[in-house]
């Protein structure tokens, strides 16, 4: 919305929330959420033409388009429970809508929603007898974060769906038109709704399965002696491969890949599709795997016993350029280390603040600091979780100094020189090698 607001100066635009705190943080110098490049664009506009409101009703009533980006998590109770996708808080918009509207307005769909969901919120919002009409549209977010900002100013495509009627055609050109400031014609695609909403969730199970696909064949190359960074580089030389999303992790995370994944499968089962639901569901079950692979290395590694012995990890954010920790692997990585009954030592520059929430119910078994030294000393090993490229310019030689030997690293993004690692005298294992 602020990247809109910057493009668009003569449209007002109010973010609202329920949730005051993060409007507070949001008005505030300190933003609730880290992504580089988001500030400056937020400081530019905010107070111009950009605000930021706890009204959420008094927003609604002032609008012609209300974008809704409210969560949609994995839903966690009930039919489809670990699965689908829980709807209660795009449901309660929709009603809220209908409640505050007096006039006919445009509702877009920002969140990630399964397919046909538009259909469902069409359904209550138009079965009002205000004489109102709402038109709803489908626009996917596809910005990743880290690089949210640039996603955005110079998006690859920009994707609406709409009702193929006189209507929905109107409400489409009328947001096609908002893009069209920034963003060349030829990038804004236009389609039916449910394409739109299914592109979404097929673009993220994409992306995973490539992850997935490259993760299980660093299993492979473990046993073969084949190094997963050759083979990928060679794989993503062939033009219809490509070389994108072909690295080797010990897994991806992020609010979305696997819920999106999960909630693909839940729709294939849902309309009968057994096989494209396993098909789908395996991507999510390798990345499982592949976390529980990557720990079970360090503990065949380190004799058998990590009891008592101090691990450092480095990163905690899903992935680096952000504080986001939402399904990240090193929640994973650290919850395993504790079911060894190891003593981990988290650091991020980025993500403490989040990782102490996660790991609320066991703080006192956990240490946290900015400081990769600090983190590093006294350690047996260090797990490298996140590829924050903070990491690679350490002075290594210290950390190995400050640390129990053997002194292992385990690095799990493959972020580090792994020969000069072992010329410093660190024992050194990396994924797929
Ligand atoms: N995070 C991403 O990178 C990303 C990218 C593309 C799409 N998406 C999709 O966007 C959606 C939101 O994701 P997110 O990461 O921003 O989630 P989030 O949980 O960080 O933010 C959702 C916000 O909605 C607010 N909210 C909930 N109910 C509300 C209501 N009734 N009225 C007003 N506000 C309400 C919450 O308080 C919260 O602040 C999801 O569907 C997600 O799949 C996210």
């Amino acid at each position: 919305m602020s990247v809109i607001a910057e493009h668009a100066p003569d449209v007002k635009i109010t973010i609202v929330d329920i949730n005051a705190a993060r409007i507070e943080a949001w008005k505030s110098d300190n933003l609730p959420i880290y992504e580089p490049g988001l500030k400056d664009v937020v400081e530019k506009v905010r107070g111009k033409n950009l605000f930021f409101s706890t009204d959420v009703e008094g927003a609604i009533r002032e609008a012609d388009i209300v974008f809704v980006a409210v969560n949609t998590p994995t839903k966690t109770f009930g039919q489809g429970a670990g699965m689908a996708s829980d709807l209660q808080y795009w449901e309660k918009t929709a009603r809220n809508i209908l409640a505050v509207s007096d006039r006919s307005k445009i509702i877009v769909e920002k969140s990630t929603l399964p397919v046909r969901t538009a259909e469902a919120m069409a359904s209550i919002l138009n079965s009002n007898d205000k004489g109102i009409h709402f038109e709803i549209l489908s626009n996917p977010e596809f910005l990743a974060e880290g690089t949210a900002i640039r996603d955005l100013e110079e998006p690859d495509r920009v994707l609406i769906g709409s009702a193929q009627t006189p209507e929905g055609l109107a409400a489409c050109r009328e947001v096609v038109d908002l893009y069209a400031r920034w963003v060349p014609r030829e990038k804004i695609l236009t389609t039916n709704l449910w394409s739109s909403e299914l592109t979404k969730l097929t673009s993220n199970a994409f992306l995973a399965q490539r992850i997935s696909s490259i993760n299980s064949i660093s299993a492979l190359c473990e046993k073969t002696g084949a190094d997963v960074s050759e083979v990928a580089k060679v794989m993503g030389q062939d033009q219809r491969i490509g070389p994108h999303f072909l690295k080797a992790s010990v897994g991806f995370g992020g609010s979305c890949f696997r819920k999106d994944v999960l909630n693909l499968a839940y729709l294939c089962e849902h309309y009968g599709l057994h096989e494209v639901a396993c098909y789908w569901k395996s991507v999510v079950d390798m990345n499982e795997w592949q976390e529980k692979r990557f720990v079970l290395r360090m503990l065949e590694n380190m004799f058998n016993t990590i009891a008592s012995k101090r691990i450092a990890v480095f990163g905690f954010a899903f992935k680096a350029d952000t504080g986001d920790t939402r399904e990240s692997p090193a929640y994973y990585v650290v919850k395993e280390l504790l079911a060894e009954r190891a003593h981990p030592v988290i650091t991020d520059p980025k993500a403490i603040p989040e990782a102490k929430k996660d790991l609320a119910d066991v703080l006192d078994q956990v240490e946290f600091t900015e400081d990769p030294y600090e983190a590093a000393k006294g350690a047996h090993a260090i797990a490298l979780c996140t590829e924050w490229k903070d990491f690679k310019a350490l002075n290594w030689k210290k950390i190995y100094e400050g640390m129990e030997k053997p002194a292992f690293v385990f690095d799990g993004r493959n972020l580090l020189d792994a020969g000069k690692l072992k010329r410093l005298g660190f024992q050194v294992f990396q994924i797929g090698k």
